[in-house]
């Protein structure tokens, strides 16, 4: 039988409570330990082991089924809401045959190869980004540093022109908060709608812009898809450049800006890396696991799953994976898993997801990544962050990623 574990010591799964905010791994210790296929007041199943997450992300028998998961979550009419109609055209959110050619569509540009031909390009805006601010002696490393290079990177291979950026660098933060396992108030969900409103009606004319002057870049070719016929609906295209817009920076901000976080409370391993630069790509593994940008995804179950866990999960209900949990699962790194080691062997973190909707982004946010924090230690040696213990968390579960984090030299 499916029954709700709660114990004593308070509710095993309040993911946007402040305690948990702001140090989740206590909080998943106490689930794979003591209900690792946990079910929610909402009727969610938590998964919190590296073996039933990996299972989930990666069985045919679930899916993503988003549209009666959110009528079932709401109710029907919540289809008729904008931004629940632009996300369930999401890649992210559709299941074959959809997704594989929505995909499809845009895989060419994220393969290894064509990301590091990027590598020369983002080193130059990461160096632009500490020419800015080396005379200051100080900077907010989220705000002046890690924001910066992503959102740069994802408008330049969109195609959106230099002079109508500086919106999305002001605005495009806030959509955090409709990933959540939580349902979401009418005013979130109106400011959603708000927001999806604006971002559709900017796209519109980009679009109109470059069927008239084509350009070399993902938008350009999804506009020529788009005409070509039944590749890709008008709410299909628009869907999947927010979506492209929103997963490729705010995840990567937030893996810069956790990394080097860990990296300064754990001074050992700042040393080490300041004394073999060589061990950044390890570093980068290591940091995607020890605090990963995106803590969670989901999957519902297409058919009954007699045994998640030892638990029954009937068709249509949803399986939450917890991927930080995960990524600390003594069953897979008994080495002190909540130890940061940046020479630690065999780090496969599950950051990125797992299955066909493995994250379409990986290496270019591993590249981004790399370059950012390696030349910050290189050329800014003697940075110190003001306040290592107390900073400031952003109140979203799934995406895990600091305010500010106000640093000096
Ligand atoms: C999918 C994490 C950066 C684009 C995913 C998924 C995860 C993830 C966990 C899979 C979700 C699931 O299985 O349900 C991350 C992390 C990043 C990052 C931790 C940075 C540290 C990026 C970047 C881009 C990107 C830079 C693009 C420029 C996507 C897309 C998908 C995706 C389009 C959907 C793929 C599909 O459904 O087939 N990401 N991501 N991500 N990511 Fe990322």
């Amino acid at each position: 039988m499916n029954e709700q574990v709660q114990p004593a010591g308070g509710p095993l799964f309040n993911p946007l409570s402040p305690d948990f905010i702001r140090d989740p791994y206590p909080h998943y210790e106490r689930l794979r330990t003591i209900d690792p296929i946990h079910v929610t007041p909402f009727g969610q199943f938590v998964a919190s082991r590296h073996a039933d997450v990996s299972l989930v992300m990666r069985d045919k028998r679930f899916g993503k089924d988003f549209v009666e998961r959110s009528k079932r979550r709401y109710s029907p009419e919540i289809m008729n809401e904008p931004v629940f109609r632009s996300m369930s055209h999401w890649m992210l959110q559709s299941d074959p045959p959809d997704h594989t050619r929505l995909r499809g569509l845009v895989v060419k540009a994220f393969t290894a190869r064509r990301v590091e031909d990027m590598r020369p390009r983002i080193q130059e805006i990461v160096d632009q980004a500490i020419d800015a601010v080396i005379d200051r002696g100080h900077m907010d490393l989220i705000e002046d540093f890690a924001f910066r290079l992503p959102v740069t990177v994802i408008c330049e291979m969109l195609g959106i022109p230099e002079d109508h950026r500086e919106v999305f660098y002001k605005s495009s933060r806030d959509g955090g908060r409709l990933l959540d396992p939580v349902p979401l108030s009418p005013e979130e969900i109106a400011k959603g709608n708000a927001g999806n409103m604006m971002a559709q009606m900017y796209f519109q004319q980009l679009f109109e812009l470059r069927r008239r002057n084509p350009g070399d870049d993902l938008i350009t070719q999804l506009v020529q898809a788009e005409e070509d016929g039944n590749k890709l609906t008008n709410e299909e295209l628009t869907a999947n450049i927010i979506l492209l817009f929103g997963a490729g920076h705010e995840t990567t901000v937030n893996l810069i800006g956790n990394g080097l976080l860990a990296l300064h409370r754990n001074p050992d391993q700042l040393a080490l890396l300041k004394a073999q630069p060589d061990l950044i790509t390890n570093a980068i593994e290591e940091f995607l696991r020890y605090d990963s940008s995106v803590q969670m995804t989901g999957r519902v179950a297409l058919e009954q799953i007699d045994d998640l866990g030892g638990k029954t999960i009937p068709k249509g209900e949803t399986v939450l994976c917890l991927l930080g949990s995960a990524n600390h699962d003594p069953a897979v790194y008994p080495d002190h898993p909540d130890r940061l080691d940046i020479t630690r062997p065999n780090v496969r973190p599950l950051s990125f997801g797992g299955g066909i909707h493995f994250c379409l982004g990986a290496q270019l946010a591993r590249i981004e990544a790399e370059v950012a924090i390696a030349t910050l230690l290189r050329r800014l040696p003697d940075l110190r962050i003001d306040d290592v213990e107390n900073p400031e968390w952003r109140p979203t579960f799934v995406l895990r990623g600091l305010k500010q984090l106000p640093a000096s030299w």
